[in-house]
C-alpha cells in the first residue's frame, strides 16, 4: 500500500462487563487510507464499524475503550496522543459526520454560529473572516443564499439541508480526512443520492480522504476506491471496489452484495442473509461468519482464518470463492 494518511493496525475495542470480564467488539482491525483515497466500510449492524472509527477519533464513550493496536494518522499514533492534541486534530485535520443530522446540530444555535465556532476554534481568524469562511462552506455544499442562511436555526432546514450543513461544518477547516458514519440512512432515497454525490464531489475538489461507513454496499461502491468488509469485529475482506463488486472472495461479501437494492436500479425483493449477526461474547473460536456461511466446512469454526493479501485484495476465509 502507498504511504498511508491513516493506518489502523490491530485495533481492538472492548467493554468491561459487570462480572469484571472483557468482551471485544473490535477484534484486531487493520486497514489503511491513502491521502485523497475514499474507502468504504461495510457490514451488518453490530459488526464494529462505528466503534472502530470512534476509536480512531478517540471519541469512544465509557464503557467502550480501545484496548490494543495503533492508529497512525500522518505519522502520529492517535491512541497515544493526549486530549489537547486530539482536540486540535478533530475538526481541523480529521472531521466526522454522523448518521443523524438532527441530533448532531444544537437546536438552540444558528447554523452560522455553529460553523463559525468550529472555524474560530481551529483557525486564528476574526469573527468577520469566520463568517465569510462559514458562508463559503455552506455555499460549497449546495445551500443557496448561504450568507443569509447562516442566520437560520437547524429546525428551519430540511433533513437533507441539515446533513449538508454538517458537511459544511466538517469541511470548513479543510480537513485531510472525512469520516462519514451512515450519513444518509436518516434521509429519503433521492436525498441520500444527493448527499453521496456531494461527498464524492467535495472529495475531488478538496483532495479529501474519505471513510464512508454504511450497511449498503451498492451505495458505498458508487463513490469509493476501496471497500473494507467487517463482520463480527474483524475485517473479512478488503479490496479495490471493482474486485469487491465483480469478484468478491468472501461468501459474506457475496451475500451482502445480493442483499441491498441499487439506488439507481430497480428495487427488487431484499434477500436477507439467513441467521442473525453474532452477539458480542458469543462468537465461535474460528471464522465468525461460519455459523451462517453457506460454504462453511466443519473445520471453519475451529480457527480464525488469517487475512491473506493477494495483490492488494485481502480475504479472511478458509474457503474463498
Ligand atoms: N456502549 C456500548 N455498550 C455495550 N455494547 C456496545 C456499546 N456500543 C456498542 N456496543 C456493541 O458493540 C458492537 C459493535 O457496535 P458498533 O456500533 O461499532 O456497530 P456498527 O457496525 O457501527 O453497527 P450499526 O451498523 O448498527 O451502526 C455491537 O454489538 C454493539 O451492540
Ligand atoms: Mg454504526
Amino acid at each position: 500500500m502507498s504511504a498511508a494518511l491513516l493506518s489502523v493496525e490491530g485495533l481492538r475495542v472492548g467493554f468491561r462487563t459487570a462480572d469484571g470480564g472483557m468482551v471485544e467488539a473490535v477484534r484486531g482491525v487493520d486497514f489503511c487510507v491513502a491521502p485523497g483515497e475514499a474507502v468504504g466500510i461495510v457490514g451488518e449492524s453490530g459488526s464494529g464499524k462505528s466503534l472502530s472509527m470512534l476509536a480512531v477519533m478517540r471519541l469512544l464513550g465509557a464503557p467502550a475503550r480501545a484496548i490494543g493496536g495503533r492508529v497512525i494518522f500522518d505519522g502520529e499514533d492517535l491512541l497515544a496522543a493526549d486530549e489537547k492534541r486530539m482536540r486540535a486534530l478533530r475538526g481541523r485535520d480529521i472531521a466526522m459526520v454522523f448518521q443523524d443530522p438532527q441530533s448532531s446540530l444544537n437546536p438552540a444555535l444558528t447554523v452560522g454560529r455553529q460553523i463559525t465556532d468550529v472555524v474560530r476554534a481551529h483557525r486564528g481568524v476574526s469573527a468577520a473572516e469566520a463568517r465569510r469562511i462559514a458562508a463559503e462552506a455552506l455555499e460549497r455544499v449546495g445551500i443557496r443564499d448561504a450568507g443569509r442562511r447562516l442566520a437560520s436555526y437547524p429546525h428551519e432546514f430540511s433533513g437533507g439541508m441539515r446533513q449538508r450543513a454538517l458537511i459544511a461544518m466538517a469541511i470548513a477547516c479543510r480537513p485531510r480526512l472525512l469520516i462519514a458514519d451512515e450519513p444518509t440512512t436518516a434521509l429519503d432515497v433521492t436525498v441520500q443520492a444527493q448527499i453521496v454525490d456531494l461527498i464524492a464531489e467535495l472529495r475531488r475538489e478538496l483532495n479529501l480522504a474519505v471513510v464512508f461507513i454504511s450497511h449498503n454496499l451498492q451505495l458505498v461502491a458508487e463513490i469509493v476506491d476501496r471497500v473494507v468488509v467487517m463482520y463480527g469485529g474483524k475485517v473479512v475482506e478488503d479490496g479495490p471496489v471493482e474486485a469487491i463488486e465483480l469478484a468478491p472472495r468472501h461468501p459474506y461479501t457475496s451475500l451482502l452484495k445480493a442483499c441491498v437494492p441499487s439506488l439507481t436500479g430497480p428495487v427488487g425483493p431484499l434477500t436477507a442473509i439467513e441467521g442473525a449477526p453474532p452477539r458480542l461474547g458469543r462468537l465461535p473460536a474460528g471464522c465468525p461468519f461460519s455459523p451462517r456461511c453457506p460454504d462453511a466446512a466443519e473445520s471453519c469454526s475451529h480457527q480464525m482464518p488469517p487475512l491473506i493479501d493477494e495483490a492488494g485484495h485481502r480475504t479472511a476465509c478458509w474457503r474463498p470463492r
